[in-house]
């Protein structure tokens, strides 16, 4: 099929690729002229494991062009809008001016039968006025919501297959032209439902909603935890073994960050709030809160384990990206921590193996360096903060030749605290004896 993707950030320059990776022509489009140049050229302007190669393979087969003029679309059945949805600055609701704008710059250039397909998130009720829109301006194209559920670090094999596809759709007709693009994951297998446009809206949000009150949730035990001596992690893996509760997401640490649980659940609360029915899920402030608490009692500890003060003590933060895999720097709680120590009067260096560039670009105050042991050397206290696997694999011994003092904060939950207490370290996790 001949498709279109407006929109080439972490979401859309990973649906063009592996749209055109499952033998479809597709045209990215994009208005950051120098991210379609990288693109064109096969540089993903991001890291994302898997891209370079669909990307590669992709852009020379001829399957996959990409251009900053939107009039490039008009010959693609499928235009799939793929563009962010940022929280606005100051205020919890989400910003629909990269939505609204695509849409209106695609109009002009619609064909007859077109498709215009939602993937970005959005408030409940926004697919309903495109369609509006859509039946006064271009009536010979129609409108359908397909949310995207990529997990960063694993969006291609998300992508190439998803674990569900959600149409919300106004008509058969548009449901048919979806399966002909995403036709490979409905012969694999893939559940597929068709549903109404403010369904297919929900699902996105209440499926991110749902995710954040989960860490959320294990986090508010891993404080109990902390306050009675007992062990946040054992707790995860005994009621994670509990079925219906399932032990994915039961992490307990810093908590959440990156581009979307965080906007999606406060995006989500103040669309509840003007639809009337904002105490229906009042509760998601709470899991924000707990959310953002982790990251200051990770500062708390790092205070606690300096004797009470952080001011002109040396500490390596391992990890600035809000994950691993990732160099998404987006409202990252390993970053925030970082900030935080830097703003006490802490000598941060932070490290990171594909987020400096972005920390750097938001954070030009903070120290960083490149290579892990150069941030570890002569550190005070080491705060692990994105569980990346050089991290994890860590070897006590030989970090420990590096530091000042073996003092370390695991954020994240992931080392061997017997292990590290071995070595001499002093060991502080989060809701860990
Ligand atoms: C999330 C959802 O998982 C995707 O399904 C969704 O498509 C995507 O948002 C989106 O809306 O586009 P992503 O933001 O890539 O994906 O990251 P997650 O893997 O969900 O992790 C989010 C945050 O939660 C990270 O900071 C991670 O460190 C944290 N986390 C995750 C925990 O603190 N504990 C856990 O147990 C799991």
């Amino acid at each position: 099929m001949r498709i279109s993707v407006i929109g080439c950030g972490y979401l859309g320059a990973v649906h063009a690729s592996a749209m055109a990776e499952l033998g479809h022509d597709v045209i990215g489009i994009d208005v950051d002229a120098r991210k379609i140049a990288q693109l064109a050229e096969a540089h993903p302007p991001f890291h994302e494991p898997g891209l370079p190669e669909i990307l590669a393979s992709a852009t020379a087969s001829g399957r996959l062009r990409f251009s900053t003029d939107i009039a490039d679309a008009a010959d693609a059945e499928v235009h799939f809008i793929a563009v962010g949805t940022p929280q606005q600055p100051g205020r919890p609701t989400a910003d629909l001016s990269y939505v609204d704008a695509s849409f209106e710059g695609l109009l002009p250039h619609l064909a007859d039968g077109a498709l215009v397909v939602g993937k970005s998130t959005v408030p409940v009720g926004t697919a309903q006025r495109l369609a509006e829109r859509l039946a006064s301006a271009a009536p010979h194209a129609s409108l359908a919501w397909n949310p995207e559920f990529l997990r960063e670090g694993f969006a291609v094999k998300d992508t190439l297959e998803p674990d569900r596809l959600v149409y919300g759709v106004a008509d058969a007709e548009a449901a048919d032209l979806l399966d002909r693009v995403y036709q490979a994951a409905i012969d694999a297998g893939t559940p597929r439902i068709v549903t109404d446009y403010a369904t297919a809206e929900l699902v996105k949000v209440a499926a991110n909603a749902f995710l954040a009150t989960k860490i959320s949730f294990i986090n508010a035990m891993s404080e109990i935890a902390d306050a009675t001596g007992a062990d946040v992690t054992a707790l995860a893996d005994a009621i994670g073994h509990d079925a219906r509760i399932g032990r994915r997401f039961l992490n307990a640490g810093v908590g959440f960050g990156g581009g979307c649980l965080p906007k999606d659940i406060r995006a989500f609360a103040a669309r509840a709030d003007e639809l009337g029915v904002g105490q229906s899920i009042s509760f998601l402030e709470q899991v924000d809160q707990i959310n953002l608490r982790q990251r200051q009692r990770v500062v708390h500890l790092a205070e606690d384990a300096l004797g009470g003060s952080v001011y002109e003590r040396r500490i390596a933060v391992l990890g600035v990206a809000f994950k691993p895999d990732s160099d998404d720097v987006r409202d990252s709680p390993a970053l925030d921590v970082a900030v935080s120590l830097k703003g006490l009067g802490a000598d941060v260096v932070a490290t990171d193996p594909a987020g400096i560039e972005n920390a750097r670009s938001r954070h030009p105050q903070l120290t960083y360096s490149a290579s892990v042991e150069d941030a570890l050397r002569g550190a005070d206290l080491v705060v692990l903060v994105t569980e990346w696997r050089e991290y994890r694999d860590l070897d006590p011994e030989a970090v420990g030749g590096l530091v000042a003092a073996r003092r370390i904060i695991d954020g994240r939950n992931v080392l061997d605290p017997g292990q590290w207490r071995a070595a001499g370290w002093e060991y502080r996790g989060m809701g860990r004896p």
